[in-house]
């Protein structure tokens, strides 16, 4: 939800923010702006529309000059997207420019304050609030030993809600001014130039050095160096952290898409998430404390997460109750947090988020730990709130996802969740020694199934895709975890695609949802779990009898039996009960792509929605 960027170096600024921003944009891509500062004070160009419109007023940045300047890319919470509603916000007197991720919560309250004394405001945004109270402090500090610093503290103290800030000030020609809560934001350090930036794919073609500002902690960048103070503006000193990301894996390498990209990365995301983690056919959780004991304590599991993250949560129920016998509650993060859940030292919650940073995740995982739950999570993005607040973090080496529609993370996310429940199937030995060999042995086969699944898929799918790209709504059932599998499978193709879908249970169809089944209306049945395989050709002939056409997503050996009931199939690599969804998804993230490119949809960016929602 917006992505911001900053700079102070020797180069000129523009093109270094306009770069940067190149790689934010799946952040928000409703409008773009940068302010840099030069001879003649600060100087802001900003529009409405994708970054393209910015870099074509400002020549890909060469018609600004200046060495110093922030930049923004837009996700609309509060006023339309409109030039004047865009990033950077300017104070009423020229003095600051602020750029903004998150939501000042009491920005009404703190406009009408201002308006009362004078202030005029131009904007919707709850930013221009923050560079009205900046400017009304700045102008009443006088000659103190940091005027811009102390104006900071005072709106810090005053605003509510979330915030990652990039400043400057038209008196402080020679730095970038910075403060987060609850919204990312790094520190890039390099070789006389230095950078702020919501996350650091942004950066990573200029340092790998970073620092990470905590909650209402200030960086203050100059060209030689940043110095960082706490929220009551006491120095204080940051550790550096170097990272390790492949600069090549924020890139597209060849691929139209970033999605197609990181759709065909799955095998090896799989196998860098899966194989350090089994040794000598055990699996090892070195990374958190979780001990026989540990486990044995816990009575009751929640899963929570958003999006795409808890459609994992719907597998992992299957996994785990089937594994472990426990009770496994699965929450959407947004309704979790409100519901007053029953949680306490017995519970044990799992939080998945890919970005570690989505707010309503962020939240639950706070009221788990208020509640006294014990709390852990898995999170693709290293350092990020939500693995930083977790008492154990097990990261998805995915690497980083572009895409605004999530495909390696998902996959990397269900592997955590079996390495988690055959982990503790394990240390507990509820299963007999061979059995959990079994498993084991088939989650380190999962890249190359994965593999192969997607080699033989693309074709066929892409074939299949073209037959059926201009329908206005598809239909996805399954049982079990080819159910949670639709679920997914259902918003991929919706998010990039828009066409209208849903996803069903094959047991439910008749109890309401088949009134909309007529002829042609495409239904793409996910039979791959073989105890309901006959339930679920039950339920394909119910869709036909009324006039659907029906796509079967089978196991291999299930084929013929298959063919025998539906108009079309693709059949995935067999693997254990509750690893099938790490199958079926495949040609079902293959099946959107095709679809929306079919279409011709912004593939990457689609409409109204932004990566990490960093936002209520
Ligand atoms: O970063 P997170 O995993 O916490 O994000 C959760 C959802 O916002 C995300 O999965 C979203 O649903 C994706 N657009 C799905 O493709």
């Amino acid at each position: 939800m917006c992505g911001i960027v900053g700079y102070i170096g020797e180069e000129q600024a523009a093109p270094v923010l306009l770069e940067g921003l190149g790689k934010l944009e799946y952040r928000g891509y409703d409008s773009a702006g940068v302010a840099v500062h030069n001879d003649s004070g600060l100087h802001v160009v900003k529009s409405k529309g994708r970054l393209a419109v910015l870099e074509e007023i400002l020549h890909k940045g060469e018609t600004l000059p200046g060495t110093v300047g922030i930049g923004h890319t837009r996700w609309a919470t509060h006023g339309a997207p409109s030039d004047v509603n865009s990033h950077p916000q300017v104070s009423d007197g020229g003095t600051f420019a602020v750029v903004h991720n998150g939501i000042i919560e009491n920005y009404l309250y703190l406009k009408n304050h201002l308006k009362r004394r004078g202030v005029e405001f131009v904007s919707d945004t709850d930013t221009e609030v923050v560079a009205q109270m900046l400017e009304y402090y700045y102008s009443r500090n006088g000659e103190g030993p940091d005027p811009v610093l102390a104006a900071i503290k005072q709106v810090t103290d005053r605003v509510e809600g979330s915030y990652a800030l990039g400043i400057i000030c038209a008196d402080c020609p020679e730095k970038v001014f910075a403060v987060r809560k609850d919204s990312p934001l790094i520190v890039g350090l390099g070789d006389r130039e230095n950078f702020i930036a919501s996350d650091v794919t942004a950066i990573l073609s200029r340092t790998r050095r970073i620092c990470r500002l905590k909650d209402r902690e200030i960086a203050v960048l100059e060209r030689d160096g940043a110095s960082f103070f706490d929220g009551d503006l006491y120095p204080i000193e940051k550790p550096e952290e170097t990272v390790e990301w492949d600069v090549a894996a924020a890139e597209k390498g060849g691929y139209e898409h970033f999605m197609m990209k990181e759709i065909c990365e799955q095998p090896e995301a799989l196998r860098k998430t899966i194989s350090p983690r089994i040794r000598e056919g055990r699996i090892q959780l070195d990374d958190i404390p979780l001990s026989r004991e540990d486990i044995q304590g816990i009575s009751r599991i929640f899963i929570v997460a958003c999006g795409t993250s808890y459609h994992v949560g719907a597998v992992a129920k299957y996994a785990f109750e089937k594994l472990l016998r426990l009770p496994i509650e699965v929450d959407v993060a947004s309704e979790f947090r409100y519901r007053d859940p029953i949680l306490d030292e017995k519970t044990l919650v799992i939080i998945i988020s890919q970005s570690g940073e989505t707010a309503d995740t962020l939240a639950a995982l706070r009221e788990a730990k208020r509640q006294g739950a014990r709390t852990l999570s898995i999170v693709n993005v290293v350092g990020s709130t939500i693995a930083n607040e977790s008492d154990g973090v097990l990261y998805t080496w995915a690497g980083p996802e572009i895409a605004v529609a999530s495909t390696k993370a998902y996959s990397t996310q269900l592997a955590m969740i079996y390495l988690i429940a055959l982990y503790m199937v394990q240390e507990l030995g509820v299963l007999p020694e061979e059995e959990l060999a079994g498993y084991v042995e088939a989650l380190e086969e999962l890249p190359q199934m994965a593999a192969r699944c997607l080699e033989e898929g693309k074709e066929a799918i892409q074939y299949f895709a073209a037959q059926y790209f201009n329908a206005g709504d598809m239909y996805f059932i399954g049982r079990n975890v080819d159910y949670a599998a639709s679920l997914e499978a259902s918003l991929k193709l919706k998010e990039i695609s828009y066409i209208h879908s849903e996803a069903y249970t094959g047991g439910e169809l008749k109890h309401g949802p088949i009134s909309l089944i007529e002829d042609g209306v495409l239904v793409i049945a996910i039979c791959t779990y073989g105890k309901l395989f006959d339930k679920m050709m039950a339920n394909i002939r119910e869709v036909k009898a009324r006039g659907a056409v029906v796509l079967g997503i089978g196991t291999e050996d299930m084929r013929s039996k298959l063919a025998q009931e539906t108009d079309w199939q693709f059949c995935v690599p067999k693997v254990p009960d509750f690893m099938l969804p790490s199958m079926s998804i495949l040609p079902l993230q293959l099946f959107a792509y095709y679809v929306a490119s079919m279409k011709g949809c912004d593939i990457d960016k689609p409409r109204n929605l932004a990566k990490s929602v960093t936002v209520e």
